[in-house]
Parts: structure tokens; sequence; C-alpha cells
């Protein structure tokens, strides 16, 4: 009894510890961090596409492949050692569908790229940038069944564009704590 209690005592101790060991994971902000940086690229892509902001090929180009650098390998490995931790979003399940989680990080890299390969030099947009009509029913309801690696070397840098941002929407539903 008094040993059982001891034990029990030990890992009331040791257990808030460890908590505490992970909260300050340098991986978790840097993951948080690179999440962060994508964020505000992906917004300033979008500035580019809307026309808010005039197009600068250059900018544009090297914005959309960070976010190529970003995700893929990168964002595989800042969750292969710590999944949850105190002050992380990440869910359990990133752990139990590995194959899933890194296909997404994957095809988020590869959608970055070809926005990136898509994209035209100058300071205006071209229309071939912009979403061809046959792209607009891709990912729809009557899409056919993707590929398992997408084959997006025809896509139009919007179009890249929008499966990239779909891609980061069905991570995070699937992967990402709910505010
Ligand atoms: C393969 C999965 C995956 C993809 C793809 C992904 N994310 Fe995330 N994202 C996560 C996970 C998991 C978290 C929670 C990380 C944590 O708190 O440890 C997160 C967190 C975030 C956060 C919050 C960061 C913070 O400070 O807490 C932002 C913002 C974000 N993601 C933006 C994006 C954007 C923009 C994209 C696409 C360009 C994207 N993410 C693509 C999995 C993903």
């Amino acid at each position: 009894m008094h040993i059982a209690k001891t034990v029990i005592g030990l890992l009331l101790t040791v257990i808030p510890v460890a908590a505490v060991t992970r909260e300050a994971d340098p991986v978790v902000r840097e993951r948080q961090a690179d999440m962060k940086a994508m964020s505000a690229v992906a917004k300033s892509l979008s500035e580019f596409f809307s026309g808010k902001k005039p197009y600068d090929a250059m900018v544009f180009k090297s914005q959309a492949r960070s976010i190529g650098d970003l995700g893929g390998e990168r964002l595989i490995t800042h969750f292969a050692d710590v999944v949850t931790a105190d002050g992380s979003q990440a869910r359990v399940e990133i752990g139990l569908e590995r194959t899933k989680f890194d296909k997404l990080a994957h095809d988020l890299a590869i959608y970055a790229r070809q926005v990136a390969a898509g994209a035209s030099d100058g300071d205006t947009m071209p229309s071939k940038m912009r979403m061809r009509p046959a792209e607009m029913t891709e990912g729809g309801p009557f899409a056919r069944k993707r590929k398992e690696a997408p084959d997006v070397d025809s896509y139009s840098s919007e179009h890249a564009f929008h499966m990239m941002l779909q891609t980061c929407s069905t991570c995070h539903a699937a992967f990402r704590v709910r505010r």
C-alpha cells in the first residue's frame, strides 16, 4: 500500500515534468512557424491572382517555391517524433495514419512547385496562368477519382494554387485539432 502510493506519487510528479518538456519542444514551435509562413505566402499569392497586388514574376515564383520547400519531407520530419504536445494542435491520428499524412505533405509540395512552374515571366499575369474551363470540374462532385500521384504538370498555375489550398484544408480537417 505504502509502496503503491509512492509509485503513484512518482508517476504524478513525472507526468507534469514530461508535459513541460514537450511544451518547450522546439520542433513544435518550428513547425508552427513554418505553417504561419506558408499562410502568409498563400495570402500573398492569392492577392497576385485577385489583382489586389500587381503581378511580380520573381516574387510570385519564389514565394510559391517556398511552400514547396516547407512542404514535403520537411513538413513530414516535423511530425516524425513529436505528434501531440502541449501547445500543439496536432492530432494523435498523425501517428496512426502516416501514409495519408505524408501523402498530403507531398501533394502540397507538388502543387506548390506547379504554381511556380506554371508561372510566366514579366509584370502582368497572362491568361495562360489562369484556371482553364476543363480544370474547373476537377475535384468537383463528378470528378474522376484522382490518381495516386497527381499528374500536375499540365495544371495552370491558378488551378495548382487551388489544389494546394485544398490540400491545406484536407490535412487540417483530418489532422489538426479544431479550435
Ligand atoms: C500534411 C498536413 C498539413 C498540411 C498539408 C498543411 N498543414 Fe497547416 N497544420 C497542420 C498541423 C498538424 C497543424 C498543427 C501543428 C501544431 O500545432 O503542432 C497545422 C497548423 C497550421 C497553422 C497554425 C500554426 C500555429 O501557429 O499554431 C496554420 C496557420 C497553418 N497550419 C496553415 C497552413 C497552410 C496555409 C497550409 C497550406 C499552404 C497548410 N497549413 C498545410 C497540418 C498541415
